[in-house]
């Protein structure tokens, strides 16, 4: 799958949930469950493109969910339709959807829910529980209903589900594979536990990047076979190849 360039407008950019924001630009897009695009919406400030996941892809369509952060996804909130934005993409390694197979659980945590949707909607044959995890408000619960068999959700104020980390209702037991994007502690938790589990896992890490595609080094994690870039050899990598900090 060729990576691409390319000048487009904007289609919609709505608010979802406080600080949420779901992008949609219509046109003809590729990319794997797990792939991300450089997006930017500004002439040289800020310097860096903004590496999003892809969340939704469709015929005559992709959409990208962001939470704003900084300056970049604060400048991406502002964007009202028609305006022009450029993406760079697709990048990096998505997830084997072919090779996932059986009961799958997805755990996600804030933000990291955004490339699981596609995920989750691309595993048709599998059977999949969804493990959500929030810090207050909760968002996409709905939309994920479609696809998965089952769903846990956790807050970690109580106001919806669970009270505390998704981590703490989360039992790999059940599963036979394990999927996972969210904060790096969070991830640790789970690779630790499927670990101790015997079972396969798959985390979709979320660097900090520069470059995308690989030349600036600037993404660089160790992994148990070496040094590997989160933009191009992931950002999803096997859990025996992640070494755990946590
Ligand atoms: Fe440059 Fe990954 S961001 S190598």
């Amino acid at each position: 799958m060729q990576s691409k360039h390319i000048k487009v407008r904007v289609y919609e950019n709505k608010e979802i949930s406080i600080g949420i924001f779901k992008l949609t630009i219509q046109g003809s897009f590729e990319g794997k469950p797990g792939q991300f695009y450089m997006l930017r919406a500004w002439d040289k400030q800020p310097f860096l493109s903004r590496p999003i996941s892809i969340h939704n892809l469709d015929k005559g369509k992709i959409e990208f969910l962001y939470e704003v952060r900084g300056e970049g996804t604060e400048f991406f909130s502002n964007l009202k339709k028609d305006e022009f934005i450029e993406l760079l993409g697709p990048l990096g390694n998505g997830f084997d959807i072919d090779s996932i197979k059986g009961k799958v659980a997805i755990v996600t945590g804030g933000i990291g829910i955004a490339p699981m949707y596609y995920v989750a909607k691309q595993l048709e044959t599998c059977e999949i529980e969804f493990y959500a995890g929030f810090r207050d408000q909760v968002y996409l619960i709905d939309e994920i209903k479609d696809f998965a068999n089952e769903i846990y959700v956790s807050t970690d104020t109580g106001q919806f589900g669970h009270k505390g980390f998704i981590t703490e209702i989360f039992n790999p037991k059940k599963y036979d594979i394990v999927l996972c994007c969210g904060p790096s502690i969070m991830m640790d938790i789970i690779l630790r536990v499927c670990k101790e589990n015997n079972k396969k896992v798959f985390i979709s890490q979320e660097n900090r990047m520069a470059c995308g595609i690989g030349a600036c080094l600037g993404c660089t994690c160790k992994t148990n076979s070496g040094a590997k870039t989160v933009c191009k050899d992931g950002p999803v990598f096997s859990g025996e190849d992640v070494i755990i900090h946590a």
